[in-house]
């Protein structure tokens, strides 16, 4: 049975462009009901959504989202803090969608999993960049079996910045942002090659490089290693060599997947188009070159496909919310990004960080499906930030300072 899905937005930065995506629709089939902020400034730009009623406390948002008859919320807040105010709305009988990463400690992992199955809500990873137009081809042509065997995929993630805009990215000193190492931010590079490949990885293995560049501005961001890159054996058996967040001169970010048979690949250098690539001995003799740049078709990726030209991340938040629509809305139909995918990517970036910090070690990704594997891991809370008042890190956050 359909149901109006009545959102909330928690977090008004990263929140703000899904209010205006999600005022395109239909208001009878999803809608914004209330957005909450602590931030002055950013809710004083929530002025300019006419009527829309605004908070600057979680709590009174939530009692405010029972009576207005909210049924999910959008979680845009801080990075490392998801996952208690997912579990506390899903308690609270509302739908989850969720800003990267799904959780920022093993422990985190094993609670949401519990939380997801205890009050039967659905959760989604916002995670966007699986759905940016080159990626919906290149998943289009793996899903036909053009690869052959998936052997090998790379993903990369660069987000590098002037100094003015790393300060503005980074408001206090004991911001996520200041202090998140480089393997947390794994979703951009990984999440596609998961979705593309229907896979997820088991094992994992890290390396980081710091970065002198960085090291001039650690006063305000101590995390200053410049990339990280892990090696994830995945469940589909092949090997995925991804970064977390880099800040590399390097392209925004790019995606390979090579099979036994061919390759696909996409990223600045490609210009939005998909390189196809056979060997000699490989090509099948109905293709005519060994080497193509294909041009996404939209219109072959739905109906509404072209309004993914005007929403960011190469379409990807379109794509974000025409999933809420089809997940929240009541059609039964279960996210690629459920929790257990979800939670298997934030644990590869936390354990991946383990990893950096002891020269590669391998570590196995627990099966967060699996109570018996949970509970070895339900308390371990071991992380890099801190709270507010600069209390309670126990990792460091780059390889320079500090290995354990
Ligand atoms: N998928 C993407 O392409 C993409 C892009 C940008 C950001 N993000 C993600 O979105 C999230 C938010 O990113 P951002 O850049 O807006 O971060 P940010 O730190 O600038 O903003 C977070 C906002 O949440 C608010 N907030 C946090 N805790 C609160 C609380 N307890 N009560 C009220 N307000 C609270 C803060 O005041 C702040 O305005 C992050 O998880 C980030 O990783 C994703």
């Amino acid at each position: 049975m359909s149901q109006t899905i009545k959102v909330g937005v928690f977090g008004a930065g990263r929140g703000e462009p899904y209010i205006d995506l999600i005022s395109r629709e239909d208001p009878d089939v999803i809608r914004v009901v209330a957005v909450c902020d602590k931030r002055a400034d950013r809710l004083e730009n929530m002025k300019k959504y006419e009527g829309l009623p605004r908070f600057s406390d979680f709590e009174s948002f939530l009692e405010y989202g029972k009576k207005a008859g909210m049924n999910a919320v959008f979680l845009a807040n801080f990075f490392h803090q998801h996952t208690p105010y997912a579990i506390r709305a899903m308690e609270n009988g509302m739908d989850v969608v969720s800003e990267c990463t799904a959780a920022s400690t093993l422990k985190e992992c094993v609670e949401l999993c519990r939380a997801v199955e205890r009050t039967e809500r659905k959760y989604i990873l916002a995670e966007n960049y699986p759905f940016m137009t080159p990626n919906l081809l290149m998943k289009k042509l793996i899903d036909q079996g053009t690869l052959g065997t998936p052997l090998y995929a790379e993903g990369e993630y660069n987000h590098s910045g002037t100094l003015a805009e790393l300060r503005e990215l980074t408001p206090f000193p004991n911001h996520w942002r200041a202090w998140m190492p480089r393997t947390y931010y794994v979703t951009h590079a990984m999440g596609p090659l998961m979705y593309m490949t229907g896979s997820e990885p088991r094992y994992v293995s890290a390396r980081a490089a710091h970065s002198g560049l960085l090291e001039k501005i650690r006063d305000f961001r101590p995390n200053d290693d410049g990339m990280a890159r892990l090696f994830c054996e995945m469940s589909n058996g092949m090997i995925a060599s991804v970064t977390g967040c880099t800040a590399m001169a390097s392209d925004y970010s790019r995606y390979r997947v090579a099979g036994d048979i061919a390759s696909v690949e996409q990223g600045g250098y490609t210009g939005g188009k998909v390189r196809l690539f056979y060997t000699s001995h490989t090509k099948p003799a109905d293709v005519p070159n060994e080497e193509e740049y294909l041009t996404p078709d939209l219109a072959s990726f739905g109906p509404k496909a072209e309004q993914a030209l005007n929403a960011g991340h190469g379409g990807g938040d379109f794509w974000i919310v025409q999933e809420m629509i089809e997940v929240l809305g009541g059609g039964g139909r279960e996210p690629f990004f459920d929790v257990y995918r979800s939670v298997a990517m934030s644990a590869a970036a936390i354990l991946g960080w383990r990893s950096c910090l002891n020269h590669g070690e391998n570590f196995r990704i627990p099966d967060f499906r699996n109570e018996e594997e949970r509970r070895a891991v339900e308390s371990d809370d071991l992380t890099p930030f801190p709270d507010e008042n600069g209390e309670g890190r126990t990792l460091p956050p780059s390889t320079r300072y500090g290995r354990y």
